[in-house]
């Protein structure tokens, strides 16, 4: 299938990481500004995704295929990546008050691996300067579901950290059909200390019990939580944050942030650069992940799943994981605009081999027979 992409593929992977991200957000947020699409802007946008609508956290989601957190900071350019056709984006990180995350070079390509290494550190511009920028999408037409994902200043301590996230969701409260609270970035130091569940509960009480008073002051909108994990957890850890956060009457579980771990038989010389690890390597650990919290969960959450999804086969065994929605990000990267569509299409592929009226009782039907799975 031709795809604008490849051609300017080899522009971008030529430039230092952060630069090409830089030039695509600059782009995809100067085709979000304009009203009408121009011919160059529609081609790099892509073909038209099929829908294969799944019914999660209250809403319909025009398929299943989610941009991760971390692409769009800053919110600059939802209306150009809902044109992409993601059934959803989600937002942010976004802290508090702006800071500019870590010095130097801060983003490594492991091209022959399909991953990437980042040390980021929550750059953002900030809740106030975020919220402007949500001000301006609210007059988009859109179907796709906006997610918020909120996170804390370094230099708040963990102590504090409360009132950081408490800030933040009550901020983007009126903007989001979900709010996810991050707490499992590697690259902001002792984030992921609140994964701790005494912290951990501390934290969610505050944010469910200020979902109750907001509900109340924006007629009734009761804005779905997620909380999102790292892969970095044992088999307990995850099941006591799932408990912990079921009890709270969480909505959803992102599963996963990026990982600390490096492959064994990784050789490329940037794994040696610290720093949260995505794309294929992480893709197993991830599904790990979302059998373990899906197990706990029950029907009771959504589980998000997250994690080196590069291809219709990788989404499906999350999907038999346990997973109902999925994210990407570093193939967005490596494959570009034409993903999404590959996956959604290949999905509804995988789905039709069981002749199910939709797509929902077809993955019902394949949870029963995992064996269909790609081993
Ligand atoms: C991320 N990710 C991320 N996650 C998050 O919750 N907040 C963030 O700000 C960021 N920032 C970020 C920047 C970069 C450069 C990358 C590569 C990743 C993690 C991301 O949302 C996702 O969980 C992981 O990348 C795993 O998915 P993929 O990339 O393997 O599809």
């Amino acid at each position: 299938m031709f795809s604008p992409y490849k051609l300017i593929r080899p522009v971008l992977v030529r430039m230092d990481e952060e630069s090409s991200h830089s030039l695509a957000m600059r782009l995809l947020s100067r085709i979000s500004d304009s009203s009408r699409l121009t011919v160059l802007e529609e081609l790099l946008l892509g073909d038209r995704v099929p829908a294969l609508p799944v019914e999660a956290l209250g809403t319909q989601f025009q398929n299943p295929v989610g941009l991760a957190a971390g692409f769009d900071k800053d919110g600059l350019a939802f209306p150009a990546l809902a044109g992409i056709g993601f059934g959803f984006i989600e937002l942010g990180t976004v802290t508090p008050n702006p800071q500019p995350g870590n010095p130097g070079k801060r983003v490594f390509r492991i091209i022959d691996d399909n991953a990437l290494i980042n040390r980021l550190g929550f750059n953002s511009c900030g809740l106030d300067s975020f919220v402007l920028n949500l001000e301006k999408i609210k007059s988009v037409p859109r179907e796709t579901v906006l997610g918020v994902n909120i996170g804390k200043n370094t230099n708040t301590p963990n102590e504090r950290a409360t009132m950081d996230y408490v800030r933040c969701f009550k901020g983007v409260y009126r903007y989001a059909d979900y709010i996810a609270v991050n707490v499992s970035s590697p690259n902001s130091p002792g984030i992921r200390d609140l994964q701790n569940v005494a912290r951990l509960d501390e934290l969610l009480e505050a944010i469910t019990q200020e979902r109750v008073s907001l509900a109340s002051s924006h007629a009734g909108k009761t804005v779905p939580i997620a909380v999102k994990i790292s892969p970095d957890l044992d088999t307990k850890e995850i099941e006591a944050i799932v408990e912990t956060a079921a009890n709270r009457n969480v909505d959803a579980i992102i599963a996963t942030n990026t990982t600390v771990t490096r492959p064994t038989d990784g050789t490329h010389k940037n794994y040696k650069e610290n720093g949260g690890l995505s794309g294929k390597p992480l893709r197993e650990m991830s599904t790990q992940v979302i059998r373990t919290a899906s197990k706990v969960a029950g029907n009771s959450m959504t589980i998000i799943g997250t994690g080196g999804i590069s291809s219709a086969e990788d989404a499906w065994d999350k999907i038999l994981a346990g997973a109902n929605l999925l994210q990407l990000y570093t193939s967005f990267v490596y494959q570009g605009t034409s993903v999404v569509k590959d996956i959604v299409v290949g999905l509804a592929d995988l789905a039709r081999q069981y002749e199910s009226e939709n797509f929902q009782s077809a993955i019902e039907q394949a949870r029963q027979k995992p064996s269909r799975s790609r081993t």
